[in-house]
């Protein structure tokens, strides 16, 4: 079984994508941190984001292996991965390395989940189960916000609203594989959902594909 989660930042799709892959038995990729990673990389050596030559070098040196560093979580990160993620030749070099993934659950598992926001429409159109998340951006802005303090990383959200909407005018924006629901997807606004009634809504869905699958 192959699950695809998309949506907008911080509309809850990892915390989702992470309790499905519980529930369901199910290898979870979160696809942004490759992304982030390219990110950091360039970052750590001094390379300009603007470089889509140097940014595919990256993304094709890229360690899957070691991709746990908090430092990829920080929202400077966030910010600049989104600019990287709008160059073809890294989402070409990531792309392989994503579709082997969801096509190749480890021994044991019942299949894979991605999350991200080209999944259902580029990654793997073939998905099982396709979710789109969003949620209203003030609401999101709020979020990342409070998590962003608790994580001890300095944060104004005016600041964090305004990093939020300028990536999703950016995923949304560009021309390659812009961030957009598939035709096939449901779509879960979690503006007034919390993550155990999200998971819910997800996993009754699910279930139901996965009933009408094994039918056919
Ligand atoms: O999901 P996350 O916020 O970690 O993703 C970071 C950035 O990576 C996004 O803003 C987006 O530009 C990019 N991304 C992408 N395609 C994906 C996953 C992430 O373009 N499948």
């Amino acid at each position: 079984m192959i699950v695809a989660v998309d949506g907008t930042s911080a509309s809850g799709k990892g915390t989702l994508a992470a309790k499905l892959a519980q529930h369901f038995n199910l290898e979870p990729l979160d696809t942004g941190l490759l992304y982030r990673a390219v990110a950091l990389s360039m970052i750590t050596v001094g390379d300009n984001l603007e470089d889509q030559e140097k940014a595919a070098n990256h993304a094709a040196s890229l360690d899957y292996k070691s991709m746990d560093s908090p430092r990829l979580r920080n929202s400077d990160i966030g910010v600049a991965s989104s600019k990287i993620a709008a160059f073809k030749s890294v989402r070409l070099i990531l792309l392989d390395f994503q579709q082997k993934f969801a096509k190749n659950p480890p021994n044991g598992r019942s299949g894979t989940i991605l999350d991200g926001r080209d999944i259902a429409t580029v990654v793997c159109p073939e998905a099982d189960s396709k979710i789109f998340v969003t949620a209203n951006i003030e609401i999101r802005a709020k979020r990342r916000w409070k998590q962003l303090i608790q994580s001890d990383e300095p944060a104004i959200y005016a600041r964090v609203l305004e990093d939020l909407r300028e990536r999703d005018t950016r995923d949304s924006t560009r021309q390659n594989a812009p961030l957009r629901k598939d035709g096939d997807a449901i779509t879960i606004d979690t503006s007034h959902l919390d993550a155990e009634q999200t998971f819910e809504m997800a996993r009754k869905y699910i279930a139901s594909r996965d009933l009408n699958r094994q039918r056919s």
